[in-house]
């Protein structure tokens, strides 16, 4: 569907995280389905979101929670069946909202009959889908990924005497795409769930497509040509239908992946997302100044997805050494809070359960250029539970009210996935939608506002970005541009009052409004320094009234 302002769909959408298994539980077997999400469609619809990102949903032995995918066009019976998801999606469209699901092209499970085949033997037909080697010294110049558990990305594979390759754990082999038969099943993996109604793809580890010796075997210029590729089909076949990039990568090469607006529409700012949390932590805004300063220009027809936490580790890979070991120490004091090269936490417990420090990084997020993600709980300030292995202490039942099992599911206790949240801080008891939704100043009704103030100003999505010096390093700031549409935007990052100056002479004579705060009238601006004095953690948005001199 083409937006009503004539501009595509994800230009300025809101998008909205879920973990099918995580959400609600609607056939009492203790494990959240597709059916439970429309049921609950209600709370999604109401914080104003747009599109719901599902996280994968295909059969699987759940060794990487879905992303090691056994069956390409079928559904894990633990949430529901095809039927099921045909009504999830007439559902979600019915109220205007739109899905994507996760694509998990760079590999499979080792479960999946494509890898079964190829490993039984050395002339099967299918050997030649994946990666195979007599040595495990190709492609040496490629890093590991799960530092903490793997240290090899080949495995030894006893029946054929041979390695074969994997990016991440070893039960998830890399499809080998110098086989053009492989692009084939991914092309026809794709119609499937285009042709079922879906508006898209998250495309998983899409930088590693491809292995050349003498590289790092990432962002190699075929995985481009392959991408081009399946753009091709989806403009011509759906057009309407989006590729959202994940690659943890620097901008500049994040950039690649949207071509010349024939690559994918969407792609993360992986690099934004520990800058917010250094500057939210540190009160200084200079390293979210630089990285949207060195954030390249992308097409006209594209868009940053921006993010504060997802179903991973807060990934620390963007930053320097230094700036990883400043992380931990500040935000993953314990060794159990680490994974990886990343913290296995949540929003809520990362801002020390302080609203208002969830809310300015939200405001961040919602002034910012790009879609913002909401991750399935944050919206309410969830916690996580590190004593859950690997990234699960992270997606934990969603807390729907303070009843049994935190109103996630009728199944016993012990029948659940995982325990809710159950602490005396973060526990169901008090932190869920029932208790948010009766509360107009709790996070759930804040965030429903921010989200309804994006929507009713689209330059807030769509705008231009140019900083503004404010006299104070704790204060970011910033003007968005669009149409005739301005605002100025202030971050006051810091736990202390700050006085801002700012020169905003070429906006002189105009009566800024706040939008965070009724639209409250300020001062017109004049030749002189405009003058601010902002209170700890506060934001400013402030539109103004007429054109620029
Ligand atoms: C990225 C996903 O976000 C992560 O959860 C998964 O483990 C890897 N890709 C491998 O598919």
């Amino acid at each position: 569907m083409v937006h009503s302002k004539n501009i595509p769909w994800h230009m300025d959408a809101v998008f909205y995280e879920l973990n099918v298994r995580a959400f609600y539980d609607s056939n009492d077997d203790g494990i959240g389905d597709l059916h439970g999400i429309a049921e609950k469609l209600d709370h999604i619809q109401q914080l104003g979101i747009d599109c719901i990102w599902l996280l994968p949903i295909n059969p699987s032995p759940l060794e990487d929670d879905g992303y090691d995918v056994a069956d390409y066009i079928a559904i894990h019976p633990d949430y529901g069946s095809l039927e099921d998801f045909d009504y999830l999606i007439q559902e979600a469209h019915a109220r205007g909202l739109h899905v994507i699901v996760d694509l998990v092209i760079n590999h499979t499970s080792d479960q999946h009959p494509w890898f079964v085949e190829s490993r039984a033997s050395r002339d099967n037909p299918k050997r030649d889908w994946y990666v195979w080697s007599d040595t495990d010294q190709r492609y040496g110049d490629t890093r590991i990924i799960f530092v903490d558990t793997q240290t090899s990305n080949w495995t030894y594979d006893e029946q054929t005497e041979q390695y074969y390759w994997h990016r991440f754990y070893p039960c998830q082999p890399d499809l080998n795409f110098d086989n053009p038969e492989v692009h084939q099943a991914m092309f026809d993996i794709m119609r499937f769930w285009l042709d079922r109604g879906i508006d898209g793809f998250r495309v998983d580890a899409i930088p590693y497509l491809y292995e050349r010796e003498g590289t790092s075997c990432e962002n190699l210029p075929e995985t481009h040509e392959f991408v081009r590729q399946m753009r091709r089909i989806m403009d011509e076949e759906y057009p309407e239908a989006i590729m959202l990039c994940e690659a943890n990568q620097p901008p500049q090469d994040v950039l690649e992946y949207f071509g010349d607006g024939d690559e994918c529409h969407m792609a993360f700012h992986f690099p934004l997302m520990p800058r917010i949390f250094m500057a939210l932590r540190s009160g200084d805004s200079t390293k979210i100044r630089t990285i949207m300063s060195e954030t390249p220009h992308i097409p006209d027809n594209c868009q940053w997805c921006i993010f504060l936490r997802n179903h991973d580790e807060l990934t620390l890979e963007m930053v320097t050494e230094e700036e990883r070991q400043w992380m931990w120490e500040q935000y993953a004091p314990l060794d159990e809070m680490r994974l990886n090269l990343g913290i296995r936490r949540r929003l809520a417990p990362l801002l020390d359960n302080n609203i208002e420090k969830i809310l300015l990084a939200n405001r961040l997020l919602f002034s910012l250029p790009g879609a913002p993600i909401i991750y399935y709980g944050d919206e309410i300030g969830m916690g996580d539970n590190i004593d859950l292995p690997d990234r699960n202490g992270v997606r934990t039942p969603m807390q729907w009210n303070d009843g049994p099992n935190a109103g996630f599911s009728n199944a016993a206790l012990e029948d659940l996935y995982a325990p809710p949240i159950d602490d005396p801080v973060y526990g169901y008891q008090q932190v869920n939608v029932v208790n948010q939704q009766d509360d107009s100043g709790s996070l759930l009704n804040q965030m429903h506002s921010l989200i309804a103030l994006r929507k009713e100003h689209p330059v807030l999505a769509l705008g231009t970005l140019a900083f503004i010096e404010t006299g104070s390093p704790s204060v970011l700031g910033f003007v968005r541009e669009y149409g005739d549409q301005t605002v100025l935007v202030f971050h006051n990052l810091a736990r202390r009052l700050q006085r801002v100056e700012a020169y905003l002479d070429e906006y002189a004579g105009q009566q800024p409004q706040n939008l965070l705060n009724d639209a409250q009238t300020f001062h017109p601006i004049g030749a002189a320094p405009y003058r601010l004095s902002m209170a700890p953690y506060q934001s400013l948005w402030l539109l103004l009234n007429g054109e620029r001199n």
